[in-house]
């Protein structure tokens, strides 16, 4: 009885996931009006451009970026990455103004997953980011410069586009996680890792 209550109570603290989202408010402590995202937007709308012009405060959950430019690209003018915690602060967007911005990875953190991210020329996380929840995944297009893994899932990486050639574990027991892949080079992905393949390890703890 004893033994099941605990791998009852161990299921349960490793279910409990959280949803990506960021606030923002147009007054200090948190008052005022309030936008809510919890999706990606590569053109946020005028509308949206004037509300964050006029944010004095935000709070968000897991991992926010928002960029100079549209798609991604540009500086990086807004991070948040606080995982499940929600963090908040005072901010101001009057000299520094976004146009595209997104969270990391996947929405729902609990789900395995892994996003890649082509980088742009002003950052890795910047450009294009494809995610995947399938066992396989290969033809990105580009040669990831950012991963996130989310679910606590682990993927291996080889550096040709079918499974084959030089192949790293990227591994994590964390819900959410960006990792850098350099200086592997990543083509294909497999969901999973397996002393099969011999690969190097890259074990994340963020
Ligand atoms: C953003 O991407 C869309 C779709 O690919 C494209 O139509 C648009 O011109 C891009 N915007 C900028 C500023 O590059
Ligand atoms: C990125 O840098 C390359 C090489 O420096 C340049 O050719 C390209 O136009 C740049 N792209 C952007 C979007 O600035
Ligand atoms: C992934 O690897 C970690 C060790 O880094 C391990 O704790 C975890 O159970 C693995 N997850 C899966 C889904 O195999």
């Amino acid at each position: 009885m004893f033994l099941r209550l605990c791998a009852f109570l161990s299921c349960v603290s490793f279910a409990v996931g959280y949803v990506q989202e960021v606030t923002f408010y147009t007054e200090y402590a948190f008052q005022g009006d309030a936008l809510r995202l919890r999706s990606k937007h590569a053109e946020l709308t005028p509308c949206q451009l004037k509300h964050i012009a006029n944010t004095k405060t935000f709070c968000a959950v897991g991992s926010w970026q928002g960029f100079e430019g549209q798609n991604y690209t540009g500086r990086v003018r807004f991070t948040s990455t606080s995982g499940a915690a929600m963090n908040c602060q005072e901010k101001s967007f009057k000299y520094s103004p976004i146009k595209s911005l997104r969270y990391l990875g996947q929405l729902e953190t609990l789900m395995p997953s892994i996003s890649v991210n082509s980088g742009s020329n002003d950052s890795d996380t910047g450009g294009i980011e494809r995610t995947f929840t399938n066992l396989a995944a290969n033809n990105f297009g580009f040669i990831p410069a950012h991963l996130v893994l989310t679910g606590g899932s682990n993927w291996t990486g080889f550096s040709n586009e079918d499974f084959t050639g030089e192949s790293t574990c990227f591994s994590t027991s964390e819900l959410h996680v960006g990792i850098s892949p350099h200086p592997s080079v990543v083509r294909s992905l497999f969901q999973g890792c397996d002393a099969k393949y011999g690969s190097e390890i890259y074990e994340s703890a963020e």
